[in-house]
Formats: C-alpha cells, sequence, structure tokens
C-alpha cells in the first residue's frame, strides 16, 4: 500500500476523506496531522481524534497531530455559511475521543516521517495549506523526500466558493497554497470545478444511515447536513465530499481526468487573491508543475465511496 499522510480539517468531507482512506487497504494511514480551517484548531483535533475512535482499528492508534491554528501570511476570512455545522460535523456528536493528540506540531512530525522514508510518502491535504508550506519552508530535503502531494483545493476553470475567483482551502492561505504550488514538489491537483461534478445524493446518505452502524449512520448524517447545505445554495439535492475525491484520486487516479499544467495561486489580485491559475496552453512559458483534475467520472466515484463505506464499516 502507498504511505500517506493526511493533512485535514475535519469539516464532513473531511471526516468523509478519513472514512474512505481507512476503508481502503490501498493506503496506509502514517498520520493524520491538523490545520485551523472548517473549524478552529482544537475543534479539528477533537473532531480528528473522535474520528479515529469511530473507525477503530488501524486509526484509533494512528498519529493525530496539532498543526498551525492559522495563515503564515496576511489575514484570513472564515467561511460566512455554516457548511460545516457549529463543530465542524454537521451536528454530529460523537463520543468523546479515548485519547489526546500525539506531542509535537504536526509539521516537525511530518518532516521525521518524511525523513525516514524517502520517495515514500504521499501527502494528501484537504485544508488549507498552511502546514504543508510551512513543512517546505522549514525543512529542506523534505519536500525532494516526499513522493507526491495530493491537493483539494482551487477551482481553476470554474467560480469560487468564497469569492468569485477562489476557492476555501487556497483562500484560507493564498501565499501557503502558491508555495506548494510552486514547490517542484509532484502535485496533483483536485479542484472545485471536479468535485462540483460529482456530487453524493441523497439517497446514498439515506442508504448510509439505514445501514444502521456507528460509523456509515455518523457519515450518512453528515453527508445529509451538506446535502442540506448544498440543497439551500445550488439547489440540489446533493452535495460535493470535496476531500473525499482527493482520497479517491490518490487510491484510484484513473477515475479522474488530467492535464499538466503550470499552476501558481493568486496573492496580489483585488478580486482574485487565492485564486488558482493553471496555465494549461503553456502561455507563460514555464514548465508543467502539476497534474490538474479537469475530469471525474461521477458515477464511478460515487459507486466507489459507497460500496467502500459500506464493506468497511457496514453492519
Ligand atoms: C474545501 O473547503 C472545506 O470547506 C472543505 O473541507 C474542503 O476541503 C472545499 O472548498
Ligand atoms: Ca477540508
Amino acid at each position: 500500500p502507498s504511505r500517506v499522510v493526511i493533512d485535514c480539517d475535519p469539516g464532513i468531507d473531511d471526516a468523509i476523506a478519513l472514512l474512505l482512506a481507512y476503508a481502503s487497504p490501498e493506503l496506509d494511514v502514517a498520520g493524520i496531522t491538523t490545520v485551523a480551517g472548517n473549524v478552529g484548531l482544537d475543534q479539528v483535533v477533537d473532531n480528528a481524534l473522535r474520528l479515529c475512535d469511530l473507525i477503530g482499528g488501524a486509526a484509533a492508534s494512528t498519529p493525530v497531530l496539532r498543526g498551525h491554528a492559522g495563515p503564515l501570511a496576511r489575514g484570513r476570512r472564515q467561511p460566512d455559511e455554516p457548511v460545516h455545522g457549529a463543530y465542524g460535523l454537521g451536528g454530529v456528536e460523537l463520543p468523546q475521543a479515548t485519547r489526546a493528540a500525539n506531542p509535537g506540531h504536526a509539521v516537525d512530525w511530518t518532516a521525521g516521517e518524511v525523513r525516514a522514508r524517502p520517495g515514500e510518502i504521499t501527502l494528501i491535504a484537504t485544508a488549507p495549506l498552511i502546514n504543508v508550506a510551512g513543512l517546505l519552508h522549514t525543512h529542506p530535503g523534505a519536500g525532494a523526500a516526499l513522493r507526491e502531494i495530493v491537493v483539494m483545493g482551487g477551482a481553476a476553470f470554474a467560480p469560487g466558493n468564497v469569492t468569485p475567483a477562489a476557492e476555501f482551502n487556497f483562500y484560507a492561505d493564498p501565499e501557503a497554497a502558491r508555495y506548494v504550488t510552486e514547490s517542484g514538489v509532484p502535485l496533483r491537483i483536485v479542484g472545485l470545478d471536479v468535485t462540483r461534478a460529482a456530487l453524493t445524493p441523497l439517497a446514498d446518505a439515506e442508504t448510509l444511515i439505514a445501514d444502521g452502524g456507528p460509523a456509515t449512520s455518523a457519515a450518512g448524517r453528515m453527508l445529509r447536513h451538506l446535502i442540506e447545505r448544498y440543497e439551500w445554495r445550488h439547489g440540489v439535492r446533493a452535495c460535493a465530499v470535496h476531500d473525499a475525491l482527493a482520497v479517491a484520486a490518490a487510491i484510484e487516479p484513473g477515475l479522474l481526468e488530467w492535464t499538466e499544467a503550470w499552476v501558481t495561486v493568486e496573492c496580489a489580485g483585488e478580486f482574485t487573491r487565492g485564486a488558482l491559475v493553471a496555465d494549461v496552453h503553456g502561455r507563460s512559458g514555464h514548465a508543467p508543475n502539476a497534474l490538474v483534475a479537469t475530469g471525474v467520472d461521477a458515477d464511478a466515484f460515487r459507486a466507489f465511496m459507497l460500496s467502500r463505506l459500506l464493506a468497511a464499516y457496514g453492519t
């Protein structure tokens, strides 16, 4: 299996991403690192620990590390719409965590892990890129020792979800996102335009709830909350599960279509701060530095996610 570190801010879709990762024998989750994003740092750490208990098995002892509590450079704006609910998991209350986070900082822990296994670790980043940029910046050599970074973020070919141009994970810390895109580490980007093309319908949430297992019903209830928010905004009874698609892309890249591009992140624009810029036609003269997802087999992803969750956690 591929050894992965998941850097996340759970968050409903982060939670589903974690459930999917542990349901997938292709991945060996070395650690879960956390960063402020959908909710504040203390809350994402607590959510990650509770989710690990819910998942059980290997997750119950996976290291969980605290990362950065805020952006590296300029100020960030929290989303003004309670997409993930007050505590970040759509009002689903999981039992109190049975352990605390591991000692140490997420960034230093990841650096140690990457150094110990050069060329082996894939970093799956489903949150603002503050920890990832911190890793590449403060630990020279870490980037070269990473196998790949798979990022959920940006909206290269479609409107954003925080501003007309910017997606949440990139908008939360554009300087960090830019640093990561220009780092030279092999990069795959799964943006909003693609995650929004792979919606999970209410029927799948209901199937999970009806299964009745602790993890399946929690997943189903979280998804139902997200679908309610999505319906309010987009008028469909379905939702994008952004971060889970990034995990799926790490497992089965063939579920998506990819194009090579030079990518960067706009940090100065009056209206476009945080926008992912993807030079798919080589206008900039820069060599490609990323694979950017341009399409997804939505039915295949839907079946993949639902069947894996039911097989791993179903009653
Ligand atoms: C991203 O922002 C967060 O709200 C989600 O968890 C996802 O990582 C989508 O823009
Ligand atoms: Ca996230």
